[in-house]
């Protein structure tokens, strides 16, 4: 029997139907920065058997949730909703969690002495992501929406400084693996955000908005990396008459 998705990409499943990611969290399937990767691929790598994989996935049920993206999305609209939701949750959150952090590592640094190096990761983190946001709202981001003007009003594709719109992209996917790599590293630390048995409820607060924050920003890789840059690579090759270069999704 041909396996449905055995060949799609974990990005692509999961941009298809949001309810998957899920499904592939819970089998450890990283559909983010792994995206591109086959659901087969993947589960080789993990030691997962495919089929349990598939067995979960055709058993979705529950709601869509009506403002969860998809690949139905325009890319413009895409950009602004990125921006809205992860962008500024980012910038909200980041200066509580280092204030929770500074304070849970002082109390408990002493005890636990990987609270340090938890704290220096989230601050790395925070650092890259701070110019990377800049970067997307300031440069990439304008650009697809002229893009996508370009394409709505059959105009030439707007002038850049970057050749074609792959550059910052690959950029971007590169920053984005650096995070997606930090971000590893702390779940690993925290034994994946498990508050230790003598865990204060500073501890316990700033371990779930620890998880949080990581399961947003997996969320935020995936709508850029999976959704949105492969429609950006689409409506430039459509606006300069070129075939789109690569991409597995
Ligand atoms: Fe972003
Ligand atoms: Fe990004």
């Amino acid at each position: 029997m041909t396996s449905r998705f055995a060949a799609a990409t974990l990005g692509s499943i999961v941009a298809d139907d949001f309810r998957a990611a899920s499904v592939l969290e819970r089998f450890g399937l990283d559909f983010c920065c792994g995206g591109k990767r086959t659901l087969d691929e993947a589960c080789a790598l993990r030691q997962v058997d495919p089929a349990d994989v598939e067995a979960a996935l055709g058993q979705l049920s529950g709601p869509v949730s009506a403002d969860a993206p998809d690949a139905s999305w325009a890319a413009d609209e895409l950009t602004r909703v990125i921006v809205r939701r992860h962008h500024a949750y980012i910038r909200a959150q980041v200066p509580v969690i280092t204030g929770h952090l500074a304070r849970l590592t002082a109390v408990h640094g002493e005890r636990h002495p990987e609270l340090h190096t938890i704290r220096q990761h989230f601050a790395q983190i925070a650092d890259e992501l701070q110019m990377h946001l800049m970067k997307e709202e300031e440069i990439l981001f304008p650009y697809i929406r002229a893009l996508a003007a370009a394409a709505e009003q059959g105009t030439p594709p707007p002038p850049n400084m970057f050749g074609t719109v792959m550059n910052p992209i690959r950029m971007m996917e590169a920053e984005h693996q650096s995070a997606g790599n930090e971000l590893e590293i702390v779940r690993a630390l925290t034994h994946n955000f498990t508050v230790p048995a003598d865990g204060c409820a500073t501890y316990r607060v700033c371990f779930e908005e620890l998880s949080a924050f990581d399961r947003d920003l997996r969320l935020h890789i995936h709508l850029e990396n999976n959704i949105l840059f492969p429609k950006a690579l689409e409506l430039e090759s459509a606006l300069v008459g070129a075939p789109v270069a690569r991409r597995g999704r």
